[in-house]
């Protein structure tokens, strides 16, 4: 499988993007990867589960927010190319959807290469999100990307990745003042309400040498929608008081209703989710 790889990849340190596509069932991802799977899915079983409901949360949201009428996705962090990609369920709800994906990890470049191959609407870009100028002045970003008009900013997964002295949210928030009305952003962050599970989780992470940041608090992930507006998590889109950023298993999902926290107790940890407007 090495031959599948760009020369300069460490195989030896686990990275956050081979092994996520482990979790999904992917094969772009080294024995370091899946091993260091095993130690985490062995404190936390429900890391398989909850990597695969944030997949499907993904999709049912690119698909709203195109169905809303925004055309324009930077997907940072984006992960490498899996079956339901976010330009598949971009077009799919609208046809002239355009999608930029960034990730600063050269392995899913050379994989997503071969995913733009599919679409002239697409664009790849190996980039740190951190570096907002470079990921909005890049001319891959120029070409699909009019920051006149809305945006959907995607972070799917992804703060987690970055630590408290990289401001994340304030990231975010300096990214989306830059964005036309009508912009938004999709949102998962691994958060869990027991302290010790999320330190666990952390230290086992930064103990394989992987540039990671935290498992945060539902309080401190929920940052992030500072002044954006929440759209409705339930399916018929209804206004009922209820919370607005869910466990991404039950995001518009037509056979779970809206829900804060995994239903059983046992479970510590979950990615948060919401979609939220500027308007
Ligand atoms: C857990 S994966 C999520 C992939 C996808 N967003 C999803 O939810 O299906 C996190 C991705 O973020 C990328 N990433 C982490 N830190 C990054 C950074 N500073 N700049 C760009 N990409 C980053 C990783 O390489 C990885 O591919």
């Amino acid at each position: 499988m090495a031959d599948r790889f760009p020369p300069d990849i460490d195989m030896e340190t686990p990275s956050i993007a081979r092994m996520y596509d482990y979790l999904l069932g992917g094969k772009d991802n080294f024995e370091a990867d899946r091993k260091a799977c095993e130690v985490l899915a062995a404190g936390t079983p429900e890391l398989v589960s909850f990597a695969n409901d944030n997949r499907a949360y993904l999709s049912r949201a690119v698909e709203y927010v195109a169905a809303q009428g925004v055309e324009q996705f930077l997907d940072l962090g984006a992960g490498l190319p899996t079956a339901n990609n976010t330009h598949h369920a971009a077009q799919r709800a609208n046809p002239r959807a355009r999608v930029v994906y960034v990730d600063h990890d050269p392995i899913v470049l050379a994989h997503g290469r071969a995913l733009i191959n599919d679409s002239a609407e697409t664009a790849f870009l190996l980039a740190d999100i951190r570096e907002t100028d470079r990921v909005l002045g890049a001319p891959e970003t120029r070409r699909l990307i009019d920051t006149d008009l809305p945006v959907c900013v995607m972070l799917v997964s992804l703060l987690h990745c970055l630590p408290d002295q990289d401001d994340p949210f304030g990231m975010v928030h300096r990214l989306t003042e830059r964005l036309a009305p009508g912009s938004c952003v999709i949102f998962s962050h691994i958060v869990s309400d027991d302290p010790a599970s999320g330190a666990w989780m952390t230290d086992q992470i930064l103990s394989f040498g992987t540039p990671w940041g935290r498992v945060r608090s539902p309080e401190e992930a929920s940052a992030v929608f500072r002044g954006l507006e929440l759209a409705s998590p339930w399916t018929d889109g209804r206004e009922d008081g209820g919370p607005r950023a869910v466990d991404c298993a039950s995001w518009r999902h037509p056979d779970v209703p809206p829900r804060f926290r995994p239903e059983d107790p046992g479970v510590k940890l979950w990615e948060l989710s919401g979609v939220a407007f500027k308007r």
